[in-house]
């Protein structure tokens, strides 16, 4: 494959990439799952203090429990696997910067396996009960997770989008 049709390729995966919140009830390959948490792995993160972790579930009652707590990530109660970004760092500016790129990178490897994924942040009490719910030492708190799970029939939306020139302007 030459270089042009490789960029094309990968180009189309990150403009195609749409919050999915609705699931088929069918478990994740093990393949796609290493290769996503592989991705973690490599994802860049503000002076590479790699001050984060991310909680793995797939037990049913756990995403349902997260899936209840305040905030937007509902969508949690029928994925196939929840990733719960924990990160530890003291600048709450970079914490957000650190768990919005490997939200978003998860969701770009699981998308090249053909997986569906939806960001859902836990606002309010959601945080801290999620911390505790999770095992986390006391002090600790949660607000970036990320569902993911084989797109259900007619779970494809979105994909509503400014005109490219209204949102990137050349300046001099
Ligand atoms: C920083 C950020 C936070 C988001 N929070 C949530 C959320 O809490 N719950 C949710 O269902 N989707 C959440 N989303 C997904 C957005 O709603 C979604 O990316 C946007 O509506 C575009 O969707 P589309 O690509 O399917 O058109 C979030 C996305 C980002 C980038």
């Amino acid at each position: 494959m030459n270089a042009t049709t490789h960029a094309q390729e990968f180009v189309t995966l990150l403009k195609s990439l749409r919050a999915v919140r609705q699931f088929a009830g069918k478990p994740l390959p093990p393949d796609a799952v290493r290769d996503i948490h592989e991705v973690i792995r490599w994802s860049g993160n503000a002076s590479n203090r790699q001050a984060f972790q991310v909680l793995w579930v797939e037990k049913r009652e756990t995403l349902k429990r997260l899936s209840e707590l305040p905030g937007y990530a509902k969508h949690l109660a029928g994925a196939a696997a929840g990733a719960v970004i924990v990160s530890l760092l003291d600048s709450d500016e970079l914490n957000a910067f650190d768990e919005g790129r490997i939200s978003e990178r998860i969701g770009l490897a699981a998308l090249a396996h053909g997986i569906g994924s939806s960001i859902g942040m836990l606002m309010g009490g959601g945080r801290k009960e999620a911390a505790r719910l999770l095992g986390l030492p006391e002090g600790h708190t949660v607000r970036t997770t990320v569902s993911l799970g084989y797109p259900a029939e007619g779970a494809l939306g979105g994909g509503r989008r400014k005109p490219t020139d209204e949102l990137v302007k050349s300046v001099s």
